[in-house]
């Protein structure tokens, strides 16, 4: 028989630990979701969870709260371990006023950040809340901006990553918005400024939660969430996954992993990937799979400008961030989202030691009126930016085409590039043959217009005699711009041995306050 007071503590741990009640927890599991502590167990290694203020509760008054009280008050939260590695986490609990925000829900938050930045470890964030408490009015926003700002500071010094599994409405969704990754559940997750409800007010445009903020919205459209997955449990693992490309913080670098694959694997489909024709697409993905370790290729915004690749994998071991241009989609064009989508990324690895592999097939900027009122220009500047900010390895491969401004763009040896190869099969000009030969012979071409053969053969041999002088490597090469001409086959080697090399690199950028990239 225990002590009374040992009694009364393992009493008062098994209410915590019963959030809003059994219904409640009934309710949420009938929507098919699961509750945060469950959350937390599927994603901290087994019995790694030591949990902080479990007994903490509201202190608000007003609107019959001063009857109604949950321990825990709405958020578990606490550390525990991923694959050995200490991780912060805070899990929204719905069944306590919706997992609504109160001052003490925050300030829970707000220690397992502060804490987080302390020890230098992850910070996870699981979100499932109804927004402010709205017992608690201006508290709940003063709440908020806590966090808010806890999130900016950590931003760069520790990695943070938000799960979304339930709503996620108002300014709520800025915490989520300024971590570095963010992951929603397919089914019952959504995110938005203002609810339908609000939007048919305002514009009278009538739309459900997930036509407005719904998984697929925020992948495909807005470009707000990094991942998609089917179940939350898929989702809790693929973040254990991702934090395994990471380092605990900016001043360590992300851990090695054994590597069995042989590292002077040849790959001979990669001899004949490239097709004849230039206007031919091929899946870069195959590249990349080819040549990563285990073919292990852990994709970030997946369904968001499918125009650029982006995402981890390791070589002999060692995590990189691999940014790729997709001749598949657009012909592998950059325009506004994939240049957003590249800049945020090589940022992110920037910020956490982790080198870049760029592999380019890129024919230049889309063109036209779309692009340049949206502000192509400053998305692309950005991109450029963040390359030659960066300061991490850079291992650039040109597969085939690079031309003009994107050429620049792709971390090119005079944006810091530090080892630049090149494939046999690539174009690296100004720009493609037919564009060049209607601005040099634009004069001719025209003059040869009221004779269609003889314009077709004109700029057939003009074109020819472009590409025979220009659509190749080597004269990039006589200038140093790449540093050797590489069998396609033995690519996997080579980025290896470019990467081992660079692994003591030192680089800085000036002492400043901080850039002002274009944003
Ligand atoms: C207090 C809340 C709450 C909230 C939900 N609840 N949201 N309590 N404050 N914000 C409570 C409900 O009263 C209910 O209590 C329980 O949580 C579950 O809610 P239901 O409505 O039954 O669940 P469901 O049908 O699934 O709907 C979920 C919901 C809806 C879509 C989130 O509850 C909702 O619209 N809530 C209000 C959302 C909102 O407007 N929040 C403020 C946004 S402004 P019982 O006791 O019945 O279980 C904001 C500003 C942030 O967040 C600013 C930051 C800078």
């Amino acid at each position: 028989m225990s002590h009374n007071k040992v009694k009364e503590l393992i009493d008062l741990r098994v209410k915590a630990k019963l959030g809003g009640g059994v219904k409640r927890i009934e309710s949420q599991h009938k929507k098919g979701k699961l509750t945060a502590r469950e959350r937390i167990e599927l994603l901290l290694d087994e019995g790694s969870f030591e949990e902080f203020d479990m007994f903490v509760s509201h202190r608000s008054h007003d609107f019959g709260l001063e009857n109604e009280s949950y321990l825990g008050d709405g958020v578990v939260t606490g550390y525990g371990t991923i694959d050995g590695r200490l991780v912060y986490v805070f899990s929204q609990d719905f069944t306590v006023f919706g997992g609504s925000l109160s001052e003490t829900f925050a300030n829970k938050i707000c220690k397992v950040m502060d804490q987080a930045m302390k020890m230098g470890a992850p910070v996870i964030g699981l979100n499932d809340s109804g927004g402010a408490r709205i017992q608690e009015g201006v508290q709940s926003l003063a709440g908020y901006a806590e966090i808010f700002q806890r999130n900016i500071m950590a931003s760069g010094v520790i990695p943070q990553i938000s799960a979304i599994f339930g709503p996620c409405a108002g300014g709520a969704v800025y915490s989520p918005a300024l971590t570095d990754f963010i992951l929603m559940s397919k089914e019952n997750s959504y995110m938005f400024v203002t609810g339908p409800k609000v939007v048919k007010t305002v514009t009278n445009e009538v739309v459900t939660d997930a036509e407005l903020g719904g998984a697929m919205v925020h992948a495909s459209k807005s470009g707000v969430t990094h991942f998609v997955a089917d179940t939350e449990q898929e989702g809790i693992m693929l973040i254990r996954k991702l934090l395994s490309y990471m380092p605990q913080n900016n001043l360590e670098d992300p851990p090695l992993a054994p590597c069995i694959d042989p590292i002077d694997r040849l790959e001979d489909t990669l001899n004949q990937i490239i097709p004849e024709n230039p206007n031919k697409p091929y899946d870069v993905k195959d590249v990349i799979h080819a040549i990563v370790d285990n073919s292990e290729f852990m994709e970030v915004h997946r369904h968001y400008a499918p125009n650029l690749v982006v995402g981890f994998a390791r070589f002999n071991g060692t995590a990189v961030g691999i940014v790729a241009n997709q001749p598949k989609y657009l012909a592998g064009v950059l325009d506004i989202n994939a240049s957003r989508k590249g800049a945020r990324f090589v940022r992110f690895c920037d910020c956490f030691n982790i080198p870049i592999v760029t592999l380019v097939d890129v024919p230049g900027f889309l063109p036209g009126t779309a692009q340049e009122y949206g502000g192509i220009i400053i998305h692309g500047a950005k991109f450029l930016f963040s390359y030659g900010e960066a300061t991490v390895p850079k291992v650039t491969v040109t597969l085939r085409k690079s031309y003009g401004g994107a050429h620049d763009v792709m971390s090119c040896k005079q944006l810091r590039g530090d080892i630049n190869y090149a494939w046999p099969t690539a174009e690296i000009a100004v720009m493609g043959a037919s564009g060049a030969t209607s601005v040099l012979y634009g004069k001719q071409i025209k003059e040869l217009e009221a004779n269609p053969e003889e314009q077709a053969k004109f700029i057939a041999e003009k074109e020819q005699e472009y590409n025979q002088k220009f659509a190749n490597p080597y004269v990039a090469a006589k200038y140093g711009f790449i540093d050797d001409v590489i069998e396609p086959r033995n690519t996997r080697f080579r980025v290896i041995r470019a990467l081992q090399s660079l692994a003591t690199k030192k680089d800085t950028n000036p002492p400043k306050k901080h850039s002002n990239i274009p944003l």
